[in-house]
């Protein structure tokens, strides 16, 4: 098993990862349970996972009580978050109660909110069922739903007790959103870690077969990575905007299809070859560097070009509409060198466009 901390100023915590967790959870959870529990979860994940986090709380002596929500992002919602605050009055659950976030990364964030806003604030812990939520979304406290008006806009920042990754459930994992994790996993070689980057490239075919030993190195690497930003720059003040490498360009891309081409992963895969360009067309990434970026998201079964139907003006247009965009001049996570990232400003439209068009067919 590794265990990682993570040392943010507001609150350090645990992150557990091997294989079979789950199988001895109570021993794991034991110091961070209060006196009662809700584990919540969704319609997909329950039948595989929750009884195995049942039986620990019964084997603890807790009380508890499963709220099981629909799947889906369309479900990530004040509507998800008021039914979880209707359970939690129901169950008569008190400050000390324990919310239990046991799936991907909707739930983690849904539920997160809800322990972050009920009484004020109780103790959440994160056990993560995909991917993405096991090296992304389960570590650093972000937390929050959905407005009809965009991704993530109502939220706050809420960290965990504990993480708790069993990375014997993705062996359940669609093979779809393994691969839309592993856009994530690449990420953290882009942003600060050319080491880790040929790892990847060393390991791709074991990790492609899910070698158990392979899975729990590479995740946590990915935690202490993001452990490290997250101490650094628990509220995104700074360097935890590198996290976004490729999402600007991503999120345009999942904008404009309507969040129903591409699983986000798949998108930032997109956005992620798109900033390398750019960083060839700047001078600081050699075009054999780009071409191991392109390449190793092939081999995660990940897309790897800009497809026709979408312009490149279009793609300009709503990248605009972006967090990191101040005063009207667009902010973009870029490579300073090959798996070297900072925050860039004024890139001209006409090298933006340029990186666009270098990445189609
Ligand atoms: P998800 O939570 O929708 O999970 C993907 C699918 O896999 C769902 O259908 C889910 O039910 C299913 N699933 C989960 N675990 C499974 C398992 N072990 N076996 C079989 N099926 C399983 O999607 P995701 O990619 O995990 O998370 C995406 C969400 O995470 C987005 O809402 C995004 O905004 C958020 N996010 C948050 C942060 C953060 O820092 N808080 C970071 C990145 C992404
Ligand atoms: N996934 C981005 C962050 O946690 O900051």
């Amino acid at each position: 098993m590794h265990t990682l901390t993570v040392a943010a100023p507001s609150h350090s915590y645990p992150i557990f990862i091997g294989q079979n967790l789950l199988a001895g959870l109570a021993g794991h959870i034991r110091p961070y349970i209060g006196k009662k529990a809700a584990v919540i979860t969704n319609e997909t994940v329950a039948p595989l996972y929750l009884a195995a986090v049942q039986t620990a709380l019964d084997e603890l002596g807790t009380e508890h009580f499963a709220v099981i929500l629909p799947d889906g992002e369309q479900f990530k919602n004040w509507q998800s978050l008021n039914h979880i605050y209707d359970k939690l009055l129901e169950n008569r659950a008190e400050r000390g109660t324990t919310l239990i976030a046991l799936g991907g990364g909707v739930i983690g964030d849904t539920a997160g909110f809800a322990a972050a806003t009920y009484q004020r604030g109780v103790a959440v812990l994160q056990i993560p069922t995909t991917l993405l939520a096991q090296v992304d979304s389960s570590v650093g406290g972000k937390t929050g739903v959905n407005h009809p008006q965009g991704k993530n806009l109502i939220g706050a920042f809420h960290q965990p007790q504990a993480v708790l990754i069993d990375t014997a459930t993705l062996a359940t994992l669609p093979p779809r959103e393994f691969a839309a994790g592993m856009a994530e996993v690449v990420k953290y070689g882009l942003i600060n870690d050319p080491g880790f980057f040929a790892w990847l490239e060393a390991n791709r075919d074991g990790i492609r077969a899910h070698d158990p030993a392979l899975l729990a190195e590479m995740i946590a690497h990915c935690c202490a990575n993001k452990a490290a930003i997250v101490a650094a720059d628990e509220r995104e003040q700074g360097e935890r905007a590198l996290l976004n490498y490729g999402h600007t360009f991503g999120h345009a891309l999942e904008a404009l299809t309507h969040y129903n081409r591409w699983k986000h992963g798949e998108a930032v895969a997109i956005g992620s070859i798109i900033a390398t360009r750019l960083g060839v067309i700047l001078g600081r990434v050699s075009a054999a560097d780009a071409a191991r970026t392109a390449a190793l998201f092939a081999a995660f079964d990940l897309p790897a070009t800009v497809p026709a139907d979408i312009t490149t003006a279009a793609i300009l247009d709503k990248m605009q509409l972006d967090k990191k965009t101040r005063g009207g001049t667009l902010r973009l996570v870029l490579p300073q060198h090959f798996c070297a990232s900072g925050i860039d400003s004024g890139v001209p439209a006409a090298t933006i466009r340029a990186a666009i068009d270098a990445c189609r067919t």
